[in-house]
């Protein structure tokens, strides 16, 4: 498609929903539900320190990243057999499809099970057979991102990756995750260079919550393929100019950045910003079942929140995310395809 159809405004909600997309950004620890915890508890004889799901959900009230995670590590400690990882797993993709998502690369962090004693072969087990099943019942591309826990060291992190060694046929790629301040990348510099010799992709959170010289460090030092958030890019220009020329993806997550108060209103996100600066943004879900929505949520909402971005806009979110994926070329071309198609029969319908 040479140039973009003319999409009606009042079509644009419908459009960003029927979208195809890839979902880069999403923790599957993050996408459990109040009532898959209480479900699992009871299944598993687990003891919750609340009584229901309406009490555990009004303690989803955050004012910075820690005070997630604190509430998010806790919920995954019903998590305990393969079991529970893939039905945790099959249904967020069963989710993103209907959202539209083709392609899902999914984040999990490991140490969070293993300090509890669920064996690494536990959870990639489980997590690799939702992959597999979803792709026939869903026909959605997913593939596993391995995420190291930052506050803890990287001797831990080594221990980490020499557990998941047997199992490497079933993850595409390691990341960087949990509380960003204090953590820099600096901290996993031989970690990295080891995953890197291994053939893995190399993602990091960076620049969420962190100062834009922990995106640089991810860059330089770690040699992400893209940054997870980003969104403090802004403050340095000279890091935008380099983001922008060596088109390094960043993984925005809208409705997590206000509700954990990196933004104050979802109105004031930088997303167009970054857009208009060249930037290979991306929309993405972070934790959805935390954060009050899934992709589409944040596509919505973050549309609506914010004038500026237009039907123009929802394509290059969409374009960006095949060309930030590491699926193969002819996938990736196909799905391309198919927002083309997308767009064609929203500005015809009209
Ligand atoms: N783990 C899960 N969600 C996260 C986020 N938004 N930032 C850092 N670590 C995370
Ligand atoms: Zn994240």
């Amino acid at each position: 498609m040479h140039t973009l159809p003319t999409i009606a405004p009042e079509r644009l909600p419908d459009l960003l929903a029927a979208s195809p997309k890839a979902e880069l950004h999403i923790h599957i620890e993050g996408s459990l539900e109040p009532e898959m915890i209480f479900a699992l508890a009871r299944r598993n004889g687990v003891a919750l320190p609340y009584d229901d799901v309406e009490a555990l959900r009004r303690a989803y009230a955050f004012t910075d990243l820690q005070s997630f995670l604190d509430i998010y590590y806790a919920g995954a400690s019903v998590l305990l057999h393969e079991q529970d990882f893939y039905d945790l797993a099959l249904a967020y993709l069963a989710r993103g499809a209907t959202d539209n998502v083709v392609r899902a690369e999914i984040f999990f962090d490991p140490q969070t099970h293993t300090a509890r004693g669920v064996s690494m072969e536990t959870v990639v087990r489980g997590l690799h057979r939702a992959c597999v099943d979803a792709r026939a019942r869903f026909g959605i591309s997913a593939a596993l991102i391995m995420s190291f826990l930052r506050h803890l060291s990287e001797e831990d992190a080594f221990a980490t990756l020499e557990q998941a060694m047997p199992l490497l046929d079933h993850i595409i790629g390691v990341g960087l995750d949990s509380s960003e301040l204090g953590h820099p990348p600096e901290k996993f510099a031989r970690v990295f260079a080891r995953c890197r010799q291994l053939g893995l992709h190399v993602v990091a959170h960076a620049g969420e919550e962190g100062p834009p010289a922990y995106i640089w460090g991810a860059l330089d030092v770690l040699h992400a393929e893209r940054i997870d958030h980003g969104v403090q890019a802004v403050h340095d220009a000279a890091l935008v100019r380099r983001l922008a020329a060596e088109r390094i993806p960043l993984t925005v997550c809208p409705l997590s950045n206000q509700k954990l108060c990196v933004f104050p209103e979802l109105a004031q996100h930088n997303l167009p910003q970054l857009l208009a600066a060249g930037l290979v943004a991306t929309v993405n879900s972070d934790d959805p079942a935390y954060f009050g929505g899934y992709i589409n949520d944040n596509f919505r909402q973050t549309f609506a929140a914010l004038p500026a971005l237009t039907a123009q806009h929802a394509w290059q979110l969409a374009r960006n995310s095949f060309e930030a994926s590491f699926a193969a070329e002819a996938e990736r071309q196909a799905w391309q395809q198919r927002l083309e198609a997308c767009f064609e029969q929203h500005a015809q319908r009209g």
